[in-house]
């Protein structure tokens, strides 16, 4: 028997004949040691009364939004967060419905759409219900929110003379998906130090106008920038990356905010704060045109346009004098000569706490150069003094910032931030 002290779950019971074996499931699961929480639907106390639930889960059962001393006591966005595991079950057509639709009436519908946990559903309908298309996309639509399902199975159904696919899985089915899912998530959170981080990278050059047609940019590709945002993100972080121009994708489970001019960057970059890390890989123009042309400029006569320029916002020392300043600021420096010494300029310059210092010189030894190509050497940089890297490919870099970011933020529990204003350490 597999051991669920402390596990929490929410358990969403919906109305259906079905709901009467959710009581065998909160039994073993509470046998197992986890700890249950249940909200019923309305139709769902129609078919068990919230005081045999309550009975068997030892808790009080929620049934009611409107009910202000819940809201006062716990409210529907704790009780579907401090859950490990949200599982609905009996997953009613309508249930089910109301979650592909975000639609949310009613606590369960609501505690569904406030909760940041997985989910885990077991179906439960007639099998006319369970095969009309309109259940079928929501099932098609809820499996690509990343919703898990367990059953429906095939089978007699409660009504005489009705069968196929529709039944709820049987208790022991249900309870392996949640011991499944539970030991997944477990697994997931020793491999993403910094779930509950939010992090901000900026990537990739900026485009200043010249006219409608020209721009003043640089080498970039983002790839170094985009490295770092994936692997922020598979450490758990949650991440926006604003990027200039760039012929790459944009990474996976990442919040990407695409730009042209440094002035746009900065406008996202102060709008994602607040967050915990910035990580500024961005190779912004310093420059802008003051005036762009409207229209393109023309080859008249002999002399070239001269061209009258104005600077660009720092975006990393606005980033690291702003009021809401991340805990860790990590700028980058791109220099041709004396890389550490001018990174350690910049480092006081800026106000940051790292740098990252890479050789984006014609003889910096990395082949193919940094910027653009698929490898770096970088320093990391601190006020105390700094630290040499080999040479590796970007992604590599990427892992070892991100190892040691989270080395930097320890392995003290990850804070929401609004645990961690109420409780600043
Ligand atoms: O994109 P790739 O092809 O992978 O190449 C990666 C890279 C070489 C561009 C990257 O590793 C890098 O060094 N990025 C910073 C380039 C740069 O502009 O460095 P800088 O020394 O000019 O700027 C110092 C720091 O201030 C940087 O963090 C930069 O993002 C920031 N900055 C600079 C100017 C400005 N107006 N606003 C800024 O935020």
């Amino acid at each position: 028997m597999a051991d669920l002290t402390g596990k929490k779950l929410l358990l969403i019971i919906g109305g259906g004949i079905a709901a009467y074996k959710v009581l065998e499931l909160i039994r073993r699961l509470k046998e197992r040691g986890a700890s249950v929480r249940a909200v019923m639907t309305g139709a769902a106390q129609r078919f068990v009364t919230p005081l045999s639930v309550g009975a068997l889960t030892s808790e009080r059962v929620f049934t009611d939004l409107f009910d202000l001393n819940d809201e006062r006591e716990i409210g529907h966005i704790r009780l579907s967060r401090e859950a490990d595991l949200v599982v609905v079950a009996p997953a009613t057509a309508d249930l089910m419905a109301k979650m592909a639709s975000g639609l949310c009436n009613d606590l369960a519908s609501t505690a569904l759409m406030a909760t940041d946990k997985p989910v885990l559903v077991a179906p439960a309908m007639n099998p006319k219900m369970w095969q009309h298309p309109a259940t079928a996309r929501n099932v098609r639509q809820l499996k690509a929110d990343g919703i898990y399902f367990v059953g429906p199975e095939a089978g007699e159904m409660a009504e005489s003379g009705e069968a196929g696919i529709g039944r709820m899985a049987e208790p022991a089915a249900i309870l392996a998906a949640i011991e499944e899912h539970l030991a997944a998530i477990e697994g997931k959170a020793a491999t993403q130090p910094l779930k509950g981080r939010r992090a901000i990278v900026t990537s990739g050059p900026t485009h200043e106008p010249i006219d409608p047609v020209r721009y003043i940019a640089n080498r970039s590709s983002g790839k170094q920038g985009q490295a770092i945002a994936a692997a922020l993100a598979a450490a758990g972080a949650s991440v926006t990356l604003v990027t200039g121009p760039v012929a790459l994708a944009a990474p996976a489970g990442v919040t990407t905010i695409a730009v042209e001019t440094a002035e746009e960057m900065l406008s996202h970059v102060v709008a994602a704060l607040p967050a915990d890390i910035a990580v500024m890989a961005a190779a912004v123009a310093d420059w802008r045109v003051a005036k762009p042309a409207g229209r393109k400029l023309k080859k008249t006569g002999k002399t070239p346009p001269a061209l009258k320029l104005t600077p660009n916002p720092d975006i990393l020392a606005a980033v690291a004098t702003h009021a809401n300043r991340p805990e860790l600021v990590i700028g980058f420096a791109a220099e041709t000569n004396d890389l550490v010494k001018n990174a350690k300029a910049k480092l006081a310059a800026k106000g940051c706490d790292w740098i990252i210092a890479n050789d984006v010189s014609a003889t910096s030894g990395v082949a193919g150069g940094v910027m653009g190509a698929d490898r770096n050497r970088v320093h990391l940089v601190v006020a105390a003094g700094a630290d040499p890297w080999p040479e590796m490919r970007k992604a590599e870099v990427a892992a070892r910032l991100v190892a040691r970011i989270a080395e930097h933020f320890g392995d003290s529990r990850p804070r929401r931030r609004d645990e961690a204003e109420a409780h600043p350490s």
